[in-house]
């Protein structure tokens, strides 16, 4: 097992009912005025605005709203929340939402004491501090309420890049599971595709680090189970607790212990796709590349696909373990092929060119503009 540092910091308040405890969990840094950052509007129709501000209130924080944070949010709505933010003051960010809303707030919080937003993706600036974040998380996917990571897009040049900082921890994240009951069923699976993804991402980068490879294959049959049952049953709490209890631990630290930063082809592959097709989910993306690249790129190191194939899908050959899954994604609803997602062949080339931007994808197999070219056409 290789050394390793292990540090997570935020603080998670999980289960029915907690939503009302962010008022008090504000006001327990001082913070008098707050951004709220929000959706398209979700948060209106299940009560959780409501419960937010009520709480709010309770405590005496002021509060901003801003609406509009799209699915894979963009840029040039993060610099208008940003301006909201200098010229109202706020002393932190409140974010509202899924992964979508967490990103753009944790791009608004460390690009607050910066140059510009779009300089911490270019790395030419380095984020020293970041207003401090709070989140209530209301789809359980990304990690990103518990984890240091954000993506946007850059909407002005096509460009889908991730950042990461310590300074954007958030202070406290609340997930109440029962929020999530009515979400459209499509979704439900979204945040189950993507948290299976996190977890493959680091899982095949592992050799012999039996504990993390076990937490790691328990996580993902968790996961399977879980959406196999909310799948027929969404209304039930207990699987939906699992998941997204299932889904914050895939990225938040502990399953990529000693498995070398996480493999993340995929990952990259997949910010390309909705960099330039900005309405296919990031989910839908993963759930067609992750098969093809696991063909692609198996032999290359057969025994922790064989692994994977045996302890999670319970069958004896890598090619029945992608079979196997794909099954699944297809009985959930997921796609499998870029010709569900209108995708053709013509576009191959350009993809690839956007996924190669900044600079070199995968490490299983290092991934030339021929090889993504590949991975798309069995994806095709
Ligand atoms: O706009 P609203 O009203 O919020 O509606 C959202 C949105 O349409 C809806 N929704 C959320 N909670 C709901 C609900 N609808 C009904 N009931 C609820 N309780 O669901 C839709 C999708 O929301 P979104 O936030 O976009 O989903 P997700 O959490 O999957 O976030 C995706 C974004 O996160 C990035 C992705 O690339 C994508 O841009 N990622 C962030 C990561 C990170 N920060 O660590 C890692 C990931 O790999 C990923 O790249
Ligand atoms: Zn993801």
């Amino acid at each position: 097992m290789d050394n390793f540092k292990f540090h997570n910091p935020v603080k998670i308040i999980f289960g029915k009912d907690t939503i009302r405890e962010i008022g008090s969990e504000i006001h327990s840094y001082g913070i008098s005025k707050v951004l709220i950052l929000m959706g398209s509007g979700s948060v209106k129709k299940n009560g959780v605005y409501e419960q937010v501000t009520d709480s709010l209130e309770k405590y005496g924080i002021d509060y901003v709203e801003q609406w509009g944070v799209t699915p894979n949010p963009i840029l040039s709505h993060t610099e208008e929340s940003l301006e909201i933010a200098r010229k109202e003051q706020v002393q932190a960010v409140l974010a509202v939402g899924g992964g979508s809303v967490i990103d753009e707030a944790k791009a608004i919080a460390a690009a607050y004491y910066a140059p510009d937003v779009w300089s911490l993706f270019e790395k030419t600036y380095k984020a020293t501090n970041a207003l401090p974040l709070f989140t209530v998380l209301t789809i359980s996917a990304t990690a990103s309420e518990i984890n240091s990571f954000f993506v946007l897009t850059n909407d002005r040049e096509n460009k889908k890049w991730s950042c990461g900082s310590p300074h954007v921890y958030p202070k406290v994240s609340i997930i109440d599971p029962t929020v999530q009951k009515y979400l459209p069923i499509n979704q439900t699976i979204n945040g189950g595709v993507d948290t299976l993804s996190h977890i493959m991402e680091f899982y095949f980068m592992g050799e012999n680090e039996e504990s993390t490879l076990s937490i790691n294959e328990a996580l993902m049959r968790t996961v399977i189970k879980s959406v196999d049952e909310l799948v027929s049953d969404p209304l039930n709490y207990d699987w939906r607790a699992n998941l997204a209890w299932c889904s914050s631990l895939a990225l938040q630290g502990i399953t990529s212990v000693s498995m070398g930063g996480g493999e993340f082809a995929c990952h990259r592959i997949e910010h390309a796709i909705s960099a330039l097709y900005p309405s296919v989910a990031h989910a839908e993306g993963l759930s067609v590349l992750f098969p093809a690249w696991i063909e692609y790129v198996s032999s290359l190191k057969p025994h922790i696909f064989e692994r994977w194939a045996k302890n999670v899908w319970e069958v004896d050959s890598v090619a029945a373990g992608i079979e196997k899954m794909k099954e699944k994604f297809k009985y959930w609803g997921a796609p499998v092929s870029l010709s569900e997602l209108d995708i053709e062949q013509d576009e191959f080339e350009k993809i690839a060119e956007n996924a190669l931007l900044i600079g070199e994808v995968g490490k299983i197999k290092e991934l030339n503009k021929q090889d993504i070219i590949s991975i798309l056409n069995i994806a095709q």
